[in-house]
């Protein structure tokens, strides 16, 4: 079971985005994949067609109910829909570090430190599921670090724009501690993301980019990438002719993916 986690410490960046368009991609492939939507915003659920009052993924994490109490199938008519199971999320969510404090002895004597409790719990699943992709808040905080913890690796979609590649300083360095720390064998990508080539700003920040990180083929930005999301229809199966499905080929194909 491999653990993808789209991460990036600023918003609006389009890692809901990135999540569902994988997801889909690799259920369309065959692999079951589960989703895990660690963002209080809860987008990418409602993207599955899931929507609930108030998410348990707090207890599950504390480990006061398994993973099967609270896996849901995700909505959708396609066939590979039958492949995406979903733990999704609510506003509930954002009570998360409270209850962690809370929960601090408990979580002491069954996994040693908070930041490992999220791989506790996902090597318990590790046979039902050959991906899981988890969505993350754009804030570098409990869930951030727990899913850096639990993955293989990270993809960090990035705007090419001077406070985006800022704010990467900062995600870089977390990084680089859970990497020493917790996971060695993290590694990460960089995808430059909603990228508009034809401003010469963009072009410049992208090179600019790319001679520090080893940079992914670009996802434009593309009116087609919001009807993805508001049709719920994965960019791979739109009609017409699709710049979109082709820079996602392109990307998942330089992912290995
Ligand atoms: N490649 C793209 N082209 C056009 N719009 C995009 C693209 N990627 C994302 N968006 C839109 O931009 C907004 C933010 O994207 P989202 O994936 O929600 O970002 P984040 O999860 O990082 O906050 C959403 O409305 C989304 O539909
Ligand atoms: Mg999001």
């Amino acid at each position: 079971m491999e653990v993808i986690t789209v991460a990036n410490n600023k918003g609006g960046v389009g890692k809901t985005m990135q999540c569902y368009q994988l997801a889909c991609h690799l259920a369309y492939k065959g692999k079951r994949v589960l989703v895990v939507d660690l963002d209080s915003q809860a987008n990418l659920s409602s993207t599955f067609g899931v929507q609930i009052q108030r998410t348990m993924i707090p207890e599950w994490l504390i480990g006061d109910v398994e993973a099967e109490d609270i896996i849901v199938p995700s909505e959708g008519t396609e066939d590979f829909h039958q492949n995406i199971s979903l733990i999704p999320s609510s506003r509930h969510l954002a009570n998360l570090s409270k209850l962690l404090i809370l929960s601090d002895t408990e979580i002491r004597r069954t996994s040693g430190r908070k930041e490992r409790l999220l791989r506790k719990r996902l090597e318990k699943v590790t046979e039902q599921f050959d991906y899981v992709v988890i969505d993350t808040p754009p804030v570098l905080g409990d869930e951030l670090i727990m899913a850096l913890v639990a993955s293989n690796r990270i993809l960090i979609p990035t705007q090419a724009q001077d406070y985006s590649i800022d704010g990467l300083e900062e995600l870089m360095d977390t990084f680089e501690i859970i990497k020493e720390t917790e996971n060695p064998k993290l590694e990460f990508n960089i995808i430059p993301s909603m990228v508009n080539s034809r401003r010469k700003i963009e072009k410049q920040r992208l090179e600019e980019l790319a001679q520090s990180f080893n940079c992914t083929p670009p996802i434009r930005n593309l009116v087609q990438m919001q009807e993805s999301i508001s049709t719920r229809t994965p960019v791979f199966l739109m009609s017409g002719k699709s710049r979109g499905r082709g820079d996602y080929q392109a990307l998942w194909e330089s992912l290995g993916l």
